[in-house]
């Protein structure tokens, strides 16, 4: 059985008093909370969430980080600085890293492998435009966002990470994607994982993300191929947060 794990995105979102009162109201309402938890949060907010989530129940961790291990990179972080800060996760590829800043599929794979190198599990985002999804192509834009990562590091590598499936028309945009539109792309995910390693795919994490809220979680959360949420938006309002995380 896979567990359900839940994370929250906050984007470019926070200050010092608005986590301490985020963190705070989450904490308070994980009595009867199933689901793993986390939170991925900008970078120099890690030391105040490692503080305050430390010994709680709640992971955490960052939203990007650099493929390169030290050197002239300015304004970059690497894996083992997020290390230090006990991050359990970051994400890569997410869809605002690849279309704002032009991240490639090759660079989200090697931020893969460089997360997965210093012992941190990498959220892998994957998506189609809705460009894309008119054009029938969502299954061929999300296996080729997939093989750039399998093809460098080997599909037994997904067994120490998850897949966040996020149509980038369903990201911040209100409109989520149907029940069944998300377990489709969910279902051909993990199809096509085991047809190269059924145990990996049958153990893999696949998020959802775009949209998902209180009021439509539990659908979502109910479908055979769906193991949680990635929550922009709705991971800044405690109860919001915590009712998705109580639907996991
Ligand atoms: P959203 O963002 O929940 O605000 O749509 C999800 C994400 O970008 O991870």
């Amino acid at each position: 059985m896979r567990r359900k794990l839940v994370a929250g995105n906050w984007k470019m979102h926070g200050s010092l008093a608005e986590n301490e009162a985020l963190l705070s109201g989450i904490l308070a309402g994980m009595g009867g909370v199933k689901a793993d938890v986390a939170v991925c949060v900008p970078f120099p907010y890690l030391a105040q969430v490692q503080a305050k989530l430390t010994g709680s129940a709640i992971r955490w961790g960052a939203q990007n980080m650099s493929q390169q291990a030290r050197g002239a990179y300015t304004g970059e972080v690497s894996a083992a600085m997020l290390k230090d800060f006990a991050c359990t996760y970051v994400l890569v590829g997410h869809s605002e890293r690849r279309a704002i800043y032009g991240e490639s599929d090759e660079l989200v794979a090697e931020k893969f492998a460089a997360a997965q190198a210093a012992g941190m599990t990498p959220i892998l985002c994957v998506g189609e435009t809705l460009r894309e999804r008119e054009g029938c192509i969502t299954e061929a834009v999300v296996s080729r966002q997939m093989d750039a990562v399998i093809a460098k590091c080997g599909v037994a590598a997904l067994a120490r990470a998850v897949v966040a499936y996020e149509p980038v028309w369903a990201i911040g945009t209100g409109v989520t994607a149907s029940p069944d539109q998300a377990q489709a792309v969910h279902a051909y995910i993990r199809a096509k994982v085991r047809e190269l390693d059924a145990a990996v795919a049958d153990g893999l994490i696949i998020q959802y993300g775009g949209s998902m809220k209180a009021n439509n979680a539990v659908e979502l959360l109910g479908q055979p191929d769906i193991d949680g949420g990635l929550i922009g938006g709705a991971a800044l309002n405690a109860e919001e947060f915590l009712a998705i995380c109580r639907a996991g």
